[in-house]
């Protein structure tokens, strides 16, 4: 991101995932602003047009993620986006242990009324890992709106 233009910070609450990763904001010659805490406690005196979670929210219980949502909607601004990487549902053959993945009715409604669905690419980066994004609405998406809506807007332009 940093690469096409994005004045870009990451935040991460583990020192050698940002040492990682600064290493490879190095490595492509890019300025990153690196930020060690719980995301749930980051804070900033910016609104960030897109954020971007690969991985981190399937980590969280019922309490901390809605801890997570209040803090994303504060970061955002009007028409921001939020992208999201997160597991599917897996098999019943799965014993459960690590990430708590959740189905894509559970997380469009999660992120209702602020945040609409307008795009979801299943399988973004291998089985299972599905790809949302999001548009901060400021609670007009107080129905199911989603992405049938969007492709109709899309198709019109
Ligand atoms: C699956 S890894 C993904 C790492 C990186 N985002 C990437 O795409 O390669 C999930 C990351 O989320 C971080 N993480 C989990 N819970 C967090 C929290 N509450 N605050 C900050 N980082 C967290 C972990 O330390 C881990 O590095």
């Amino acid at each position: 991101m940093a690469q096409r233009g994005f004045s870009v910070t990451g935040v991460d609450f583990i020192r050698e995932a940002l040492d990682f990763a600064r290493k490879r904001a190095q490595g492509f010659g890019v300025n990153v602003d690196f930020v060690q805490c719980d995301v749930t406690e980051f804070e900033s005196g910016k609104k960030f047009n897109l954020l971007l979670d690969c991985g981190c929210l399937h980590s969280f219980g019922d309490r901390k993620r809605i801890k997570y949502k209040e803090k994303i909607l504060n970061l955002m601004s009007d028409r921001s986006e939020y992208v999201l990487l997160h597991f599917g549902k897996r098999d019943k053959a799965d014993l459960g242990l690590g990430p708590r993945p959740k189905s894509r009715d559970e997380i469009e409604e999660f992120f209702l009324p602020e945040l609409e669905l307008v795009d979801f690419i299943p399988s973004a980066g291998g089985a299972q890992f599905y790809q949302y994004r999001f548009i901060h609405s400021h609670g007009d998406a107080g129905g199911k709106t989603g992405i049938e809506r969007s492709a109709v807007s899309a198709a019109a332009i």
